[in-house]
């Protein structure tokens, strides 16, 4: 598995790296083996909240990976806070907030360091001042390594980048969603990796009937899905290969989470991992062409 350096930091993480998202209900026999047999494919970057299942998902990782501990790399995210009644949370950025609830994760994630902590969206009114505090005590402290943004809005991601020594920030980007290209530029002069989510488009780019996505009617996903097809052929690689390939071109992504739910999506990611390239500017073309590219259209810079 091809490795990167997570933006300015002594990271490397696997181009290739599992979301957490997708597995639902703890450390059941399977979630367990998908993790075990990501690991032992090469992934070692793997991506959870607070929020997922109130808690359950960082103790699902933090057991299975417990005994590799040292050869993984943790990244969770922290800012949702449940409601009492156990079905809604509310957004709770303030540093004592911060501050307390690492130990949460710590806990459940078993180790006293997390490597990447995120702030879990993020909004343009928070004390972002304050929770910059906090990350940076946290880090003065070794209870985590780097801290980073996970967040789709441009204004806070501009925030940040420019006031804080975020490592990274997630978002979404695959060829059907190229938002995320607007910041990078600025992602760029800063160093600050980014972390793709999304880049299956929910499986809409490898073999589930088109539908609408986002902004894109079902026929542009198609004609996308086409593209793809055709390059693949071109290429003699699998639609996997191409729809990574596309998202890992550009260096600044470090690596694509992604929603993995079961041992034959994990086992379709074999020639993906094995075949990954940086695509042509000609192939990137001929993926892009006559595709409406869509734009940032909320909380704007
Ligand atoms: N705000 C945030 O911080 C935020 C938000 C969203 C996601 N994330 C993170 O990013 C990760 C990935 O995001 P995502 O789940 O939205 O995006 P994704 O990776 O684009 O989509 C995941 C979905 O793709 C489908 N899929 C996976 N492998 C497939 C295959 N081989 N063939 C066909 N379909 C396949 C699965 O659908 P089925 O379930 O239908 O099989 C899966 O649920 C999450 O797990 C999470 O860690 C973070």
């Amino acid at each position: 598995m091809q490795q990167s350096k997570l933006g300015n930091t002594d990271l490397w993480v696997s181009r290739i790296s599992l979301g957490m998202m997708s597995l639902k209900g703890g450390s059941t026999m399977l979630n367990t083996r998908i993790i075990q047999e990501a690991y032992h494919q090469g992934v070692n970057y793997f991506d959870t909240a607070d929020l997922y299942e109130r808690g359950l998902n960082e103790d699902m990782l933090g057991q299975v990976l417990h005994p590799v501990r040292d050869k993984v790399v943790l990244a969770t995210k922290v800012g949702n806070q449940w409601n009492s009644d156990g079905q809604t949370w509310n957004w709770k950025a303030s540093k004592p907030y911060i501050i307390k609830t690492v130990e949460a994760s710590l806990s459940r994630l078993k180790t006293d360091y997390i490597d990447l902590y995120q702030l879990h969206g993020g909004m343009i009114e928070d004390p972002i001042d304050e929770l910059i505090e906090a990350f940076e005590l946290l880090k003065k402290q070794g209870k985590i390594r780097y801290y980073g943004l996970s967040s789709i809005r441009p204004n806070v991601i501009k925030a940040y980048a420019e006031r804080a020594n975020i490592a990274s920030v997630m978002m979404p980007y695959s060829l059907l969603d190229r938002r995320a290209e607007a910041l990078f530029p600025l992602l760029q002069r800063k160093q600050i990796a980014v972390v793709a989510r999304g880049a299956l488009a929910q499986g809409l780019l490898l073999d589930k009937p088109a539908d609408n996505y986002l902004q894109l009617r079902s026929s542009e996903v198609s004609h996308a899905r086409k593209q793809v097809d055709r390059l693949a052929e071109h290429l003699g690689v699998d639609t996997m290969t191409i729809v990574l390939s596309y998202v890992l071109s550009n260096p600044l992504v470090a690596t694509a989470a992604l929603g993995i739910r079961t041992l034959a999506q994990l086992h379709e990611l074999q020639p993906a991992i094995a075949q990954l390239r940086t695509l042509t500017a000609a192939e990137r073309a001929s993926l892009e062409l006559g595709l409406r590219r869509l734009e940032f259209t909320d909380h704007l810079l």
